[in-house]
């Protein structure tokens, strides 16, 4: 089947005048795309989730601000700079720990003001072309990550990730997957394990969907399966996305993503994180800072989406990702070879 969208998990389309997305909450069983124009539409998509992973909800809300910017009716210059300040705001409360949608968010107001003498239909145009930008740039920097991600593995090799980090987690290629993808280019053979990423299956879901159409060698596995793995030496290698990475380089990804660096560190298994410098965030100096999301416990008390599995009176706690400190992480994997914490 030919990939919906020329193999891009969301992009423009209507002539610029929507965001289409691939509906990741149907996935792996229907390819359906959205195309959203709304606000509220658009809010709705990264809120739950079908839209998801920190560079796609970035690109995401850049495609976003710009369809809505352009529906805006005012001619006014205050009232369509006022217009825009409060879209910028409204798209920063979907979700509140990915650091990509608060940077392409400010990007895109930026573009916005660097052009503040220009004609509003010449901002609308510009603020696409910007979001358009995003777009390739996203292209470009995961095929960087994961060239520079390859260089670390052995043909034959054996990985483990959590969640999705993988091309439905950015525009093409994703982060923590993007080092497979580019050593499969190259001929070389590699496994992988995916955690299955309890509560919303990101992993048994979307990771394995994704590159089992690559045709990758690919085995779910249970989240409480995997230090055993670990123990019996089955594993080379840990890949992960991020979230949010602060400045000492702590770094928020998906719940259940600390315990596997913690087993990593036990068992001597390198482990990687993999992220665009768009994830780093100088203003959190250490992962304390870092705002975790907190979800709706129905995403526990149902194997997603599907009935009930917990008695009626019991309470949850949900947060949906965790910090790894920096002392367990073994390199940040970003675009540019040379970055240093
Ligand atoms: O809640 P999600 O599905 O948006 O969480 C996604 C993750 O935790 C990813 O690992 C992270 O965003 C990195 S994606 C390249």
């Amino acid at each position: 089947m030919n990939p919906p969208l020329n193999g891009r998990t969301l992009d423009f389309d209507r002539d610029g005048n929507c965001l289409a997305i691939i509906d990741q909450t149907l996935l792996p069983n229907e390819e359906k795309i959205l195309r959203l124009e709304t606000k509220e539409e658009i809010f709705e998509a990264i809120r739950s989730l079908r839209v998801r992973g920190a560079p796609a909800i970035g690109v995401a809300a850049a495609i976003g601000f710009a369809v809505t910017a352009g529906g805006i009716k005012n001619n006014d210059k205050r009232a369509f700079f006022n217009e825009l300040d409060s879209l910028k705001e409204y798209f920063a409360a979907c979700r509140p720990t990915a650091r990509n949608l608060f940077w392409a968010l400010e990007r895109m107001r930026g573009a916005a003001e660097n052009n503040k003498n220009a004609e509003i239909e010449d901002i609308k145009q510009l603020l696409k072309d910007e979001a358009e930008k995003i777009i390739i740039e996203d292209i470009e920097i995961c095929r960087k990550i994961g060239e520079n991600g390859a260089a670390l593995l052995n043909d034959g090799d054996t990985i483990l990730t959590h969640c999705n980090a993988g091309r439905l987690a950015a525009v093409e290629y994703g982060t923590a997957l993007a080092p497979v993808y580019i050593a499969a280019e190259r001929g070389m053979k590699i496994k992988v394990y995916a955690d299955e990423t309890r509560p919303l299956l990101q992993g048994a879901r979307l990771t394995a969907y994704e590159l089992c159409e690559k045709g990758i060698d690919t085995t779910v596995i249970c989240d409480n399966m995997a230090a055993s793995l670990m123990a019996k030496g089955t594993i080379n290698a840990i890949f992960v996305g991020a979230d949010r990475i602060a400045a000492n380089g702590d770094a928020a990804n998906k719940i259940g993503t600390l315990p596997l660096a913690i087993a990593a560190k036990y068992f001597g298994v390198p482990f990687y994180v993999c992220a665009p410098l768009s994830t780093f965030d100088k203003n959190c100096l250490s992962g304390a800072d870092i705002i975790i999301e907190e979800r709706s416990g129905d995403e526990i008390s149902t194997l997603h989406y599907k009935e009930r599995k917990t008695p009626e009176n019991a309470k949850y706690y949900n947060p949906a990702f965790d910090v790894t400190p920096r002392g367990l992480i073994t390199a940040i994997i970003t675009e540019d070879i040379g970055f240093r914490i």
